[in-house]
């Protein structure tokens, strides 16, 4: 009988780009699913944007849109990315939707019935300058423990020592910079610490119940504390206006925290499918559902999936997930992802670079299994492993013997040798690759693939079809070994299928065969089986893209003058949790000495042909020493309008070549970096400066 599944990844945050770590956990749900669904099951794969909170309320202000405009436009970039990786989700929604909304409320309803919110009074920072209570990560300031200065509100990066925002040294709001102070306000708690809670997670949890990956089964151990030691604490659901995400029933000006409704959006999402395709919600989520329900999320994110999450459902009257499947962090050679190093790399980017989204699929794949151990992208192992395995291996068996049975068989097939060791071989595997599939035991599936790739291999080089060839009166030789190399390719293929989709219907196309489903791997194509003509399957990955992809990828220290890119500034935002404070690092008065600023008279401006934003300004600095500085304010300034006026140079900024000639400075002008004032102005010094006098 089928199985009914219901599958999620996690719900990537509306205000950045994906990059190739979040992939780890796309391709790997993705690859499951496909597999899922080519065994036969009814499988639904549901995702959607986390839309809620702070950050995402400050990056829209920021950018001078709404936060609806922000996550609208977000939401088209993750669809983007993600089906460009053939992440094949059957519906990617928005948790800022009605049927999230009714899910939030209906939970936050039942839970209030069974006793389990309270309300309680707490003391927090507020921004008075932003009017806004700060969440920890947007207050800084100095390590209580080490004094490492700019340390995040949660935790010190440079000592590793975990306390109370209100620990900190100096705190200042990361957000306006001001001093922050401390205000009561109301609110609404999730009592985990409930024995109702304790007794439930305890059971939920256990190694025994077989939820989690026995890794995080001990993890929950350690949160939850040694028998009759209750170490749950009730979980803070609620945040005050002004805050972006849903208003809490009966409560005014009191919020759902993105963290209730974040997991309830897999709920929202699977809710809005439902309506679009029939299906019926409550089959999947009652109590005594016989559907499955599995959740693939990042071993950051374990607290809230087994802890919060089923604590919640189950109190609320709903099912409990099935599995929860963490997975470790991606590393790039050995590393944390650097933007420096360029290997914070984005989806889009990879793809723009001209990479095969498939090559990664098939990496990733290869690498990982059912643990939570962190997986590496090895570059320099990502091409020799996708050149060797995919297109050394793989596509080599049917590019051997695909053009002999076009050009001398007229595309038909001989009947194929079920007895053919090759063959029975795939064949027997199957079962035990499907087992790995549904293990998440990929890297061992795929070694077990390659091994009997090796195998198909050996039987065509033993056979040598192109020898045959030349040989007059073997033909019957030749087409029976062409015959049965592509039937060994074709159970190949569905092997690889759910980490290859597009290849896989790129063969299906040339085979002239249906879409392959994992039962296929018992039949062969039947003799007279006419097949199209090859056309060219996957080629080799050329090392120069891998450098090109780093180097698109790579933050540039880049000269003020110089517009940021808006992907750079996505990037920038990349993490919700890390919102970048608006002021620099402290430097010393020596670090402030080494700029040598100027008063100059700008003696000459002028338009520069082909630029669209740049002038030409020839700098008097007195003493006959003139400066040519390019500089990016054509969009404020009217060149003859800055002659024979004063402003501020750096007069010692290393001299750089660009396009239009040599730029030796830069003149200072003031902006807002939030964008919602608009222009550019230009520093002058009060009456009496004269060209040439040190600014300090
Ligand atoms: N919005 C939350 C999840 C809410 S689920 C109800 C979130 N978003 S995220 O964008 O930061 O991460 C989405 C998923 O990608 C998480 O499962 C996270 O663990 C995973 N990854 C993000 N960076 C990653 C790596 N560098 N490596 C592997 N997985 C990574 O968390
Ligand atoms: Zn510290």
């Amino acid at each position: 009988m089928s199985r009914k599944i219901l599958v999620t990844s996690a719900l990537p945050y509306a205000n950045g780009a994906i990059h190739l770590g979040h992939l780890v956990e796309y391709i790997q749900t993705d690859i499951w699913v496909r597999f899922q669904k080519m065994a036969g099951n009814e499988c639904w794969y549901v995702c959607a944007d986390d839309t809620h909170g702070t950050p995402i309320m400050l990056r829209a202000e920021k950018e001078g849109i709404t936060p609806e405009q922000l996550i609208a436009r977000v939401h088209d970039e993750h669809a983007r990315d993600f089906s460009g990786f053939h992440v094949g989700f059957d519906n990617y929604y928005t948790t800022h939707s009605d049927e999230t909304r009714q899910c939030a409320n209906d939970i936050y309803l039942k839970l209030r019935a069974a006793g389990l919110i309270e309300t309680r009074t707490i003391e927090q920072y507020y921004d008075p300058v932003k009017q806004l209570f700060l969440p920890d990560r947007f207050i800084k300031g100095e390590c209580p423990k080490c004094g490492a200065k700019d340390q995040y509100g949660d935790n010190c990066e440079s000592c590793g020592a975990a306390y109370a925002p209100t620990d900190l040294k100096d705190p200042y709001s990361a957000v306006s910079g001001a001093k922050p102070e401390l205000r009561n306000s109301e609110h609404y708690f999730f009592k985990l610490s409930d024995p109702r809670c304790e007794t439930f997670l305890r059971r939920y949890t256990s190694r025994d119940n077989g939820v989690l990956q026995s890794e995080a089964a001990n993890k929950m151990q350690e949160w939850l504390g040694a028998p009759g030691e209750n170490k749950l604490t009730d979980w803070d659901i609620s945040r005050d206006a002004p805050y972006f995400g849903f208003e809490i029933p009966d409560a005014p000006g009191k919020y759902f925290y993105v963290w209730l409704d974040a997991p309830i959006g897999y709920m929202g999402s699977f809710k809005n499918l439902c309506s679009k395709n029939g299906l019926d919600f409550n089959e999947y989520f009652r109590p005594d559902s016989t559907t499955e329900l599995y959740h693939f999320i990042g071993k950051d994110i374990l607290y809230f999936h087994a802890l919060f999450w089923p604590a919640e459902l189950a109190h609320a009257g709903f099912r409990t997930p099935t599995r929860i499947f963490a997975h470790g962090f991606l590393t790039v050679d050995g590393a944390k992802m650097s933007k420096s190093r360029g290997t914070f790399i984005t989806a889009e980017s990879y793809l723009k670079t001209g990479l095969n989204p498939e090559w990664l699929r098939y990496y990733y794949a290869a690498k990982l299994s059912a643990t939570m151990e962190d997986i590496d992208l090895n570059l320099e192992d990502f091409c020799a492993r996708v050149n060797s395995d995919l297109v050394g291996k793989y596509v080599n068996i049917a590019s051997r013997s695909a053009g002999f049975i076009s050009k001398r068989f007229a595309g038909q097939l001989a009947p194929a040798a079920t007895d053919l060791p090759a063959i029975k071989a795939i064949q027997e595997a199957a079962g035990r690759v499907a087992e790995l599939y549904e293990a998440r035991e990929f890297g061992k599936a795929m070694r077990e693939v390659m091994a009997l790739t090796d195998a198909a291999n050996q039987y065509v080089d033993s056979v040598k079809p192109w020898e045959l060839a030349k040989q007059e009166g073997r033909e019957i030789e030749l087409h029976a070994a062409c015959s049965n190399a592509l039937n060994l390719f074709r159970l190949l293929t569905v092997l690889l299928k759910p980490i290859l989709p597009v290849l896989a219907g790129k063969v299906e196309k040339f085979l002239n065969i249906a879409p392959l489903a994992w039962q296929d791997t018992q039949s062969l194509l039947a003799a007279g089986h006419g097949i199209n003509a090859y056309e060219h399957l996957m080629t080799r990955i050329d090392a120069k893209l891998i450098e090109k992809l780093l180097e698109a990828n790579k933050e540039s220290l880049a000269p003020a003058q110089e517009q940021q890119s808006p992907q750079r500034h996505a990037e920038h935002q990349q993490n919700e949790a890390k919102a970048e404070s608006p002021w620099e690092p402290f430097c010393n008065i020596d670090d402030f000495m080494k700029l040598d600023l100027r008063i100059a008279r700008i003696a000459n401006a002028e338009q520069v042909e082909g630029a669209d934003k740049l002038v030409r300004l020839t700098l008097d600095l007195g003493n006959d020493e003139t400066r040519n500085v390019f500089a990016g304010i054509k969009a404020a300034y009217d060149p003859a309008q800055l002659i024979g006026r004063l402003t501020v140079m750096v007069a010692n900024l290393a001299p750089r070549k660009m396009k239009f000639g040599l730029s030796e400075g830069m003149v200072l002008a003031a902006s807002d970096t939030t964008g919602s004032v608009p222009g550019l102005f230009l520093l002058s010094p009060d009456s009496g400066a004269q060209p040439g006098m040190r600014v300090k």
